[in-house]
C-alpha cells in the first residue's frame, strides 16, 4: 500500500502533466488575481477628458462611502490613472485602509482646511500604488466643523486648496482623479466637499431604507448648485453590499435604477467578507485579496466609471492660471440655508471645543 505522502506526490505529478486546471475555483481566482495585480500592463483605463473631482457622499453611515472611495481609488491607480484620495471624515477610515498614518500631529486635511498648510504639504504617498496619493484625516478634523464657522469663505476652503494644488503641480503630475470621502453628515465638511467637487458619486447600500434621507442630500446638492457651485451634479450612483441571494437586494436595486436611470453603474458591488476584512490589514480589497469577488467588482465599477469619464468634454480652462483670490465671504445666509443653520451663526467656540 502506498503511503498518503506518496499518493499526494503522484497525484500532483499527474496534475502537472496535464497542466493547471483552470476550471477549479482556486485556479480561476488565481487567474483573476493575476489580472488585477498586472492591471496596468493589460488594458489601462482611459484618462478622463478633464480632471475629475468627485465627492463621495451620502449622509447615512455604513453605506460604503469609505470602502468605495478606497477601492475605486486603488483600481483607478492600478489601471494607470493618477489619483488623489482626500479623507474628509474625522474617523480617518480611508487613511487606515490606505495604510497612511493619521495619528494626531500627522500633517492632514485639517491643516489645509483650518491651518495654513497647502494640500501638497499634507499629501502622502501610499504603498498600494505609485499612482495613488492620500490626504489623511486626523481626529482634529472633528473640531473643524466648529472652527470653520468663523473662517472667511468657509465653504470654499477645500475648493481653494485643491485649485492651488492642481495649479502648482506640473501637468504631467496632476491627478486624473481627486476622490473626496465625506463624513456621514451634512455639515460644513460635506458642504466643503460639495463646493469643491465637479460631480457627486452616491453609494447606496442594497438594504431597507436605502433611499431614506437621500432626498435631503439631493436638495442640498441643488442648493449648492444654485448658490455656491454651479458645476456640481450627481454623476454616479454605485450599488453596494448587494446580496444576490435575497429578493430585497433585487427590489432595492430595481427601485434605485428606476429612480436614477443611467446614473447607476451597471456593476454593483456584492457583499463580500474580504472587502470588510481588508481595512484591518491597512489595505484595499484589491491588494488584500485581488482575486475575490469584492476586488473584481470594484475593478469593473472603476472601469465603467473611467469609461464614462473619458467621454467628458475637456475643460475649457485647465488650471494653468492661478486660481482667483478667495471671494469675500459669500452671503452668510447661503451656507446657513444649505446647512439649515439658524439665521445668526453660532459664536465660534474655538479649537477643540466640544
Ligand atoms: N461590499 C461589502 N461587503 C462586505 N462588507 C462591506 C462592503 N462594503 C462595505 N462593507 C463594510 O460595511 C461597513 C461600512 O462601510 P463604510 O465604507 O465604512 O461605510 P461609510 O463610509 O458609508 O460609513 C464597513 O465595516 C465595511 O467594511
Ligand atoms: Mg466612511
Amino acid at each position: 500500500m502506498t503511503d498518503p505522502g506518496e499518493r499526494l506526490r503522484s497525484s500532483l505529478a499527474a496534475d502537472q502533466a496535464v497542466g493547471p486546471d483552470f476550471d477549479s475555483p482556486i485556479a480561476m481566482e488565481a487567474m483573476r488575481a493575476t489580472r488585477v495585480l498586472h492591471a496596468a500592463d493589460q488594458d489601462p483605463f482611459p484618462a478622463p477628458g478633464r480632471i475629475r473631482v468627485v465627492t463621495i457622499a451620502n449622509q447615512k453611515g455604513g453605506v460604503g462611502k469609505t470602502t468605495s472611495t478606497v477601492n475605486l481609488g486603488v483600481a483607478l491607480a492600478f489601471y494607470g490613472l493618477r489619483t488623489l484620495v482626500i479623507d474628509l471624515d474625522p474617523q480617518g477610515n480611508t487613511s487606515t485602509a490606505l495604510g497612511v498614518a493619521h495619528t494626531i500631529g500627522t500633517p492632514s486635511i485639517y491643516d489645509a482646511l483650518v491651518g495654513d498648510n497647502t494640500l501638497a504639504e499634507v499629501t502622502h504617498p501610499t504603498t498600494a500604488s505609485p499612482n495613488l496619493f492620500c490626504v489623511p484625516a486626523t481626529i482634529d478634523l472633528a473640531g473643524a466643523e466648529i472652527e470653520l464657522v468663523s473662517v472667511v469663505a468657509r465653504e470654499h476652503r477645500l475648493r481653494r486648496a485643491i485649485e492651488t494644488y492642481l495649479h502648482e503641480l506640473p501637468a504631467t503630475e496632476r491627478p486624473h482623479y481627486v476622490l473626496i470621502d465625506c463624513p456621514p453628515s451634512l455639515g460644513l465638511l460635506t458642504l466643503n466637499a460639495l463646493v469643491a467637487g465637479d460631480e457627486v458619486l452616491i453609494p447606496i447600500q442594497c438594504e431597507y431604507y436605502a433611499l431614506e434621507g437621500l432626498g435631503q442630500l439631493l436638495s442640498n446638492i441643488d442648493l449648492v448648485r444654485q448658490h455656491l457651485n454651479p458645476g456640481i451634479a450627481v454623476s454616479t450612483i454605485l450599488l453596494t453590499m448587494y446580496d444576490g441571494r435575497t429578493k430585497l437586494a433585487d427590489q432595492v436595486a430595481d427601485e434605485v435604477r428606476n429612480h436614477f436611470g443611467d446614473l447607476v453603474l451597471k456593476s454593483a458591488i456584492p457583499r463580500n467578507v474580504r472587502v470588510s476584512e481588508a481595512p484591518g490589514y491597512g489595505q484595499s480589497v484589491l491588494t488584500y485579496d485581488p482575486g475575490s469577488r469584492g476586488s473584481t467588482s470594484y475593478v469593473e465599477a472603476a472601469r465603467e466609471f473611467a469609461e464614462r469619464g473619458a467621454l467628458l468634454p475637456a475643460a475649457t480652462a485647465q488650471p494653468t492660471t492661478p486660481p482667483p483670490p478667495p471671494p469675500v465671504a459669500g452671503p452668510p445666509s447661503v451656507a446657513a440655508m444649505v446647512l439649515g443653520e439658524p439665521a445668526t451663526a453660532p459664536t465660534p467656540r474655538g479649537r477643540h471645543a466640544t
